[in-house]
């Protein structure tokens, strides 16, 4: 396993090369928790589990991180393990051909979904199976630990996801490491918030404690419905009321510092919908998340390549010099307010190639984005 983590001396390191030699933007780097940060960043969750898309994934991470890429989302389950595995080797490759050092990349994977290995079960009755052989049989997860059939955030699950998600990787040492889509127990689990946030309180003492433990460097929640919803719905989750939970564990230096929404040119509501109090005043998840000291993540920047080729003229004059709507989207995201990383999904050089190239030019003035975001009210 590759030993080491990214480091502000490193990161900064690499984007000032790509600034100086390669024509990137100035502010195509953000600096988050001391870290120079791409604001485009890598996602690895579409595709199917053929050795094709394994190596469209690998020729694509390396293309990224040629282009001046250094963050890479993935997650155990994506594509059945297949993502982490392919993003693995592509990492050993990198470093071992000198393409990047360990140290300049930040490196994050999320657990809470049972990844099953290499393939998605065929039927119900297999992926039961699976999880009895692989989870409950050797009592890594209690049958009361699961929501859903399918996700757990049990803190003995979360070590052995982990341990799992390193040897993919072949990293020693995770940078963020998110728990997966948590508010799944809000709708599939625990009808009972308190024992909601209790669960929650035991993951986050288990995650402290893996930062002590230095095989992750920080942790994070990457949701999908849970800070976008409106308060009354089942599934919201406060983001101040999460913060408070690291805190009563590790006080003001503890290490819950990331956090992912979808967000988009269809899907606003992380940078537009006031649905999170701070200090008893309600804004959006993202201008919340930046009052209490986190890093932003927007996932689905293209909405799941939805986006591509369908935008109305009128953005693409908001957005000249780019020739595909996929880098619009890309420009969009990476240009709205408290936005620190856009993800998009690469699965191969090509995109990787069409998408970086965003990043040779600086993001847009945020006015542009904040008057396309009142038109698009
Ligand atoms: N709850 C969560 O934790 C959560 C949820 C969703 C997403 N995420 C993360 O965020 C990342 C991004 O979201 P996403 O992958 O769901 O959606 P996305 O980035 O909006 O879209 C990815 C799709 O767009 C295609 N694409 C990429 N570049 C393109 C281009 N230039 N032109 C046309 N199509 C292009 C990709 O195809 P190819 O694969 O062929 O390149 C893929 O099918 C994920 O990969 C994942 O890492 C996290």
């Amino acid at each position: 396993m590759i030993p080491a983590h990214a480091t502000p001396e490193a990161t900064a390191a690499f984007a000032s090369r790509f600034v100086k030699e390669d024509g990137i933007a100035t502010g195509h780097y953000r600096t988050s928790r001391g870290l120079s940060i791409s604001s485009l960043g890598l996602g690895s969750y579409l595709g199917d589990t053929s050795d094709e898309a394994d190596r469209g994934y690998e020729a694509a991470v390396r293309e990224y991180i040629a282009l001046g890429g250094n963050f890479i989302d993935t997650s155990i389950n994506y594509r059945a393990q297949r993502s982490e595995r392919s993003i693995g080797r592509a990492l050993a490759s990198a470093f071992a051909s000198g393409l990047a050092r360990r140290e300049s990349l930040v490196i994050c994977t999320k657990a809470g979904y049972f990844p099953f290995d290499g393939n998605y079960p065929r039927s119900r009755r297999d992926a039961e199976e699976w999880v009895h052989k692989n989870l409950t049989g050797p009592g890594i997860v209690k049958s009361t630990d699961i929501a859903g059939g399918s996700h757990s955030m049990a803190p003995a699950f979360l070590r052995h996801q982990l341990n799992w998600s390193r040897a993919n990787l072949q990293l020693e040492t995770i940078d963020v490491f998110y728990l997966h889509n948590p508010e799944t127990w809000l709708s599939d689990g625990d009808t009972d918030r308190a024992r909601f946030m209790q669960r929650l309180h035991d993951a986050f003492a288990a995650l402290e404690a893996l930062v002590e433990e230095g095989a992750i460097r920080y942790y994070g929640m990457a949701t999908w419905d849970g800070f976008r919803v409106p308060p009354s719905e089942e599934m919201y989750m406060s983001l101040e009321d999460c913060v408070q939970i690291a805190k009563q564990i590790a006080g003001e230096g503890h290490h819950f510092r990331f956090v992912q929404a979808p967000m988009n040119l269809a899907m606003l509501e992380a940078v537009r919908f006031a649905n999170q109090r701070v200090s008893a005043r309600l804004v959006p998840l993202f201008d919340a998340a930046r009052q209490l000291e986190l890093c932003t993540v927007a996932s689905a920047t293209i909405y799941q390549g939805k986006l591509a080729g369908r935008l109305p003229p009128q953005i693409a004059e908001l957005f000249p010099g780019f020739s595909t709507d996929a880098q619009r989207a890309i420009q969009f995201n990476r240009s709205a307010p408290n936005v620190n990383v856009t993800l998009v999904g690469m699965g191969g050089a090509a995109h990787a190639a069409e998408n970086m190239s965003v990043s040779k030019r600086p993001p847009a003035p945020v006015e542009i984005t904040k008057k396309l975001l009142l038109k698009l009210a």
